[in-house]
């Protein structure tokens, strides 16, 4: 399905992002491990999650969704043997957490996706948790793969990339493992997993190594808890982006996950002059939330410290495009990862900037783009997305304040993480 945006007037009014996606996987997965009953609002019902769900009770969880829209997960206490492929579709998420999960106990469960998930890396988990003791049947090192689990030993883990979904494996391995287990990243990705371990009750805590705080598992049994998700800061980075470059707009995001390790780019977007407020700041549910207001601003190009990718990893698209918008030139390094998500989103993002007529450029490990201000983009193109979600929100969002529409080549993968981006409008 084709998608075209074209020049907005203001944009004004407020309203709340679709549920985290990252907190959504995780709470239906450690809901599944748990012994007793989980309950979860506001759980992000998008095709991502809901491959979450299914494995959820592939491996023996019973799990519904009430008219109103909980969803109450029954945990088995641990992972029984599934008796299907765990099909992932096009999460690397669910991929790479569950596989982590499953190691911890005596099954052979089989995991694939789809086409974009089969290309992508799995090497970054199955290292780790082979040397936790786990085995693994797979060709290439991507899926599909069947992992054998069972009888793990805890680690210390070096990971060479940071990554939250390895950490997240490594941890959940670990809470089946004998003795402890310690994950050591180069920079901190995104700790909802620990956050969350704290909340069932797990045997969790961080340890220095280094001169750094590292997060340290023992094993134990979780039990039941209730989450609540707050807005994905990763979805709402769209809406945020258009209310920036579409003239004279203020907007208020309302119940925003504001969780520091994913707030890179509004930290990035204040250094480029960016108009943002936080107010109603609270914190009930073990993750911090606040509404945050937009308003239309002149912007400057940046160079954001590289060590700041990790919490702005699934941004770089958008803020690409802002960055088109903005005076002066902004170059995006140290974030090689984008290379392998759900596309090769350097290679995406650069592709379809020139052809809406922005003077863009790759580097290995990010790119470059030299914007020209409020009124200097053309747009006029069909984009390729090679279904990547992400890519295909930038671009509709960049037609709303570029001089010609943009036409998207395939819109349908928006459902995997904003089924109604669309439709997204004030309350
Ligand atoms: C995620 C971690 C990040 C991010 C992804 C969600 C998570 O991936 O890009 O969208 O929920 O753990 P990496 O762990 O590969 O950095």
């Amino acid at each position: 399905m084709r998608l075209k945006s074209r020049f907005a007037g203001p944009l004004r009014g407020r309203a709340r992002p679709p549920g985290d996606k990252s907190i959504s996987h995780r709470a239906l997965i450690l809901g599944a491990l748990a012994e007793g009953t989980t309950t979860v609002d506001g759980l992000l019902e998008a095709a991502d999650v809901l491959h979450s769900a299914d494995a959820a009770k592939a491996f023996g969880a019973r799990v519904e969704r009430s008219p109103e829209g909980r969803w109450t997960i029954e945990g088995a206490g641990g992972f029984k043997q599934p008796p299907e492929t765990i099909d992932c579709g096009n999460s690397g998420t669910a991929a790479r957490i569950l596989i982590g999960a499953a190691a911890a106990y005596p099954i052979s469960a089989r995991f694939d996706g789809d086409q974009s998930l089969r290309k992508r890396p799995m090497n970054r988990v199955v290292a780790p948790l082979t040397q936790m003791g786990a085995r693994f049947d797979s060709a290439r090192g991507t899926l599909p793969m069947v992992v054998h689990g069972g009888k793990l030993k805890g680690i210390t883990y070096r990971s060479p990339v940071s990554s939250a979904q390895v950490k997240s494996a490594v941890l959940l391995a670990g809470l089946g493992a004998d003795g402890e287990t310690i994950l050591v990243e180069p920079e901190r990705s995104r700790d909802h997993t620990e956050r969350m371990l704290k909340v069932f009750g797990a045997d969790f805590d961080v340890v220095d190594i280094d001169g750094a705080l590292h997060p340290r598992i023992r094993p134990g049994k979780l039990k039941g808890a209730h989450i609540y998700v707050p807005g994905d800061p990763s979805s709402a980075a769209f809406p945020i982006a258009a209310a920036l470059i579409a003239q004279k707009s203020e907007i208020r995001i309302e119940d925003l996950l504001v969780n520091p390790l994913r707030l890179g780019l509004i930290e990035t977007l204040l250094e480029m002059g960016a108009s943002l407020t936080f107010e109603e700041r609270r914190d009930p549910i073990g993750e911090p939330i606040a509404d945050l207001v937009v308003k239309t601003s002149r912007l400057n190009g940046v160079t954001p410290p590289a060590r700041r990718a990790p919490s702005m990893i699934d941004e770089f698209p958008i803020l690409s495009v802002i960055a088109a918008f903005a005076e002066g030139e902004t170059r995006i390094e140290g974030a090689a990862e984008l290379r392998v998500k759900e596309s090769d989103r350097i290679a995406m993002m650069v592709d379809g900037l020139r052809a809406c007529g922005v003077d863009a450029e790759e580097l290995p490990d990010g790119l470059i783009v030299r914007g020209g201000g409020p009124k200097s983009v053309r747009g006029g193109a069909n984009i390729r997305t090679h279904g990547d979600h992400r890519v295909a929100m930038s671009f509709l969002v960049l037609g709303m304040a570029s001089k010609e529409p943009v036409v998207v080549d395939d819109a349908e993968m928006i459902a995997t993480s904003f089924p109604d981006f669309a439709g997204f409008r004030r309350r």
